[in-house]
């Protein structure tokens, strides 16, 4: 069994109101039909370009909003009916990492105190219990104690990706969705993330389902390839298929549009 199987997707958002009142406009399916399985430790790369229905998918999966049809089982559980204190138990094995650390991490909070707070909410720990725990997760993700009294703003981007990484970390996850992950960084430093997040892929047994618009970047990380366009995998293999005998023209054209980075 996979750890996270999705069964025929589908998200419809409405179109914004007429200012006529003529009612909706439209619909959007952002994700059309979407199956798919993650296996445990993998990384599944999600491609495709923007507006294709990536960030979507990724909310889905995790259950983050619901569904218009479909099906989402995590471990065996399905998701899309699963209640609100069992949706609590199952939240601390899934986490996300967002493309925007700043936007992401709340300003007016120290670093210690944005790491521990999924551990204050979660989790009954003594204060010092709590400590050594942050100073385990921010070892894990590079950075050292003397980062604990200071806020977001002091540091740069990349080493505010490694504060949500840990934060992302504290709860002992099984899974995490890394929405653009490194989108906002500069090409060396999203190097190291990137990095980064392998060797914690190592370390704690992680799956992944990465999401980024960048083939060379997923290429790197990724086990499997899927490609979205409209909503909809248009294809999806192990990345060796994916990259080097693409069947879709639509992946070709993606791999084209992206020279090659070192990482
Ligand atoms: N909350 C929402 N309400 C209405 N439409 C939405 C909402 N969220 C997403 N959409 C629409 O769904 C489609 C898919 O959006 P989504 O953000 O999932 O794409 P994406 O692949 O993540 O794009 P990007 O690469 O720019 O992040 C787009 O047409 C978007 O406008
Ligand atoms: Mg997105």
């Amino acid at each position: 069994m996979a750890l996270i199987e999705v069964r025929n997707l589908t998200k419809v958002f409405p179109l914004g109101e007429s200012i006529f009142g003529g009612g909706a406009k439209g619909k959007v399916r952002a994700v059309d039909d979407v199956s798919l399985d993650i296996a445990q430790g993998e990384t599944l790369g999600l491609v495709g370009e923007s507006g294709s229905g990536k960030s979507t998918l990724g909310r889905l999966v995790l259950n983050l909003i619901k569904p218009s049809s479909g099906s989402v089982r995590f471990n065996g559980q399905e998701l899309v009916s699963a209640g609100h204190s069992e949706m609590r138990r199952l939240r601390r094995e899934m986490q996300i990492v967002f493309q925007d650390p700043f936007g992401s991490l709340d300003p007016r909070l120290r670093v210690e105190d944005i790491v521990s707070e999924p551990l204050v909410i979660h989790e009954h720990m003594s204060r010092d219990a709590q400590r050594t725990r942050v100073a385990e997760l921010l070892r894990a993700v590079g950075l050292d104690d003397s980062v604990l009294r200071r806020f977001p703003h002091e540091f740069s981007g990349g080493q505010r990706q490694r504060i949500g990484i840990a934060r992302a970390l504290a709860l002992r996850p099984k899974f995490i969705v890394a929405d653009e992950p490194v989108s906002a960084l500069d090409v060396s430093v999203g190097a190291q993330i990137v990095n980064l997040l392998a060797q914690l892929q190592r370390d704690f047994g992680l799956t992944y389902l990465f999401i980024s618009h960048s083939m060379p970047v997923v290429r790197y990380l990724a086990t499997r390839i899927a490609v979205m366009y409209r909503g909809r995998i248009v294809e999806i293999g192990s990345t060796e298929q994916i990259t080097e005998r693409p069947q879709h023209a639509y992946t070709r054209s993606l791999l084209e549009a992206t020279p090659e980075i070192a990482v």
